[in-house]
């Protein structure tokens, strides 16, 4: 398998080396079809596929996706500061038996035989170079985005004070990346440690002060939020309630967390707090299309308008179009991409579907 982004490597050899093999060359680029075929986010696309925040670090690696016909993708989440990586390895194979559990305490045995994994974990901690440093760089990966192409600028804030300290942060950091040219710029609402003892997207009042503010400093740039499973669809309704007037587009599903041990039952991962590490790829489709459904759902019950972006588990064009058909407006995968990066070339391939973004 040709990995691109290549988990045998450090992140920072991903970041300065990446992208790796045939993916880095400019030989691949797609059929591509004669005028966008769709709207996103106000964007003309010509499929409302990509790759989601992850497996983009830098500008290469972004005009490398949208040669190969990923047409709406991340460049990976940043920070309005620099936070190093948790310490290799991050990204392992774990071995799922169908479906992963969105119970807690789920123990998976995890090892370093990527190539026939259809699931993966990552543990990266959500690094980020200075502002300085990636500002340019992802307007430079805003300007690689062809005709029918959309870039989508990731980020969060960090905690390191109050909740009014994190509110400040997100509004810092979206206004940061607002000012390189994005199209659409998305909040990780779904990483550990930024939330009061649980993920930040859980914490619905938050939540809601965030993306006003984030709102604020960023005017009418297209705004989406990336959120977690939830497994109790009231709170699900409540957080819809509280953002829809707010954002343009939520996208689920961030990956299932797992207790990763190895074939001994020792830790997987080196380190304090790497216990769990968050697992993406085939065994969370089932959450990522039940997601769509949902928020769908609710999207219809409020008589609001905003965009569905389903994530999780899409490793073939057909999975893009269960998630059309599950109600998402537009696709991304990190999993899929990292494995094939002929997929974006297929899912042009597939017949349109009929659009219904606002
Ligand atoms: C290597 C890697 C790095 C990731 N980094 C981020 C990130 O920085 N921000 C984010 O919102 N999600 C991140 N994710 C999660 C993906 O965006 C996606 O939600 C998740 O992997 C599920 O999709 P998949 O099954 O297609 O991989 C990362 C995933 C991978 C595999």
């Amino acid at each position: 398998m040709d990995w691109w982004f290549d988990p045998a490597r450090s992140y920072a050899s991903n970041v300065e080396d990446g992208p790796f093999g045939a993916f880095a060359e400019g030989r691949a680029t797609p059929e591509t079809p004669a005028t966008p075929g769709e709207m996103f986010l106000g964007h003309p696309v010509h499929r409302p596929f990509g790759i989601a925040a992850g497996p983009l670090p830098t500008s290469r690696h972004c005009a490398a996706a949208f040669r190969h016909g990923f047409d709406v993708s991340a460049y990976k989440t940043v920070r309005s500061r620099a936070m190093p990586a948790h310490v290799f390895p991050n990204t392992l194979a774990v071995r799922v038996d169908g479906d992963l559990a969105a119970e807690p305490g789920t123990t998976l045995v995890a090892d370093h035989d990527l190539a026939s994994a259809t699931s993966i974990s990552n543990s990266y901690g959500v690094p980020s170079r200075d502002p300085d440093e990636w500002q340019p760089d992802m307007a430079a990966a805003a300007v690689a985005a062809g005709d029918g192409q959309l870039l989508v600028g990731s980020c969060q804030g960090t905690r390191d004070g109050g909740d009014d300290h994190l509110v400040a942060d997100y509004a810092r950091a979206a206004g940061l990346v607002a000012e390189t040219g994005v199209g659409a710029i998305e909040l990780n609402l779904s990483c550990p440690n930024e939330g009061t003892g649980a993920l930040l997207c859980f914490d619905t009042p938050l939540v809601a002060k965030v993306v006003r503010a984030v709102r604020e400093r960023i005017g009418d740039v297209p705004l989406a939020v990336k959120i977690a499973y939830f497994r109790d669809d009231d709170a699900l309704a409540a957080l819809v309630r509280a953002i829809a007037p707010v954002v343009d587009a939520i996208a689920a599903v961030n990956t299932l967390p797992a207790r990763l041990v190895d074939a001994e039952g020792r830790p997987a991962l080196p380190g304090p707090g790497r216990d769990t590490a968050g697992v993406c790829g085939a065994a969370i489709r089932w959450a990522g299309l039940d997601m769509t459904r949902r928020l769908a759902r609710h999207r219809e019950r409020t008589r609001t308008e905003w965009a569905v972006i389903g994530v999780g588990g899409v490793l073939v064009a057909g999975d893009y179009e269960d998630y059309r058909a599950a109600g998402a407006d537009a696709v991304m995968t990190a999993t899929g991409a990292m494995r094939d990066a002929g997929l974006g070339r297929a899912v042009r391939a597939t017949s349109t579907s009929p659009p219904r973004s606002p």
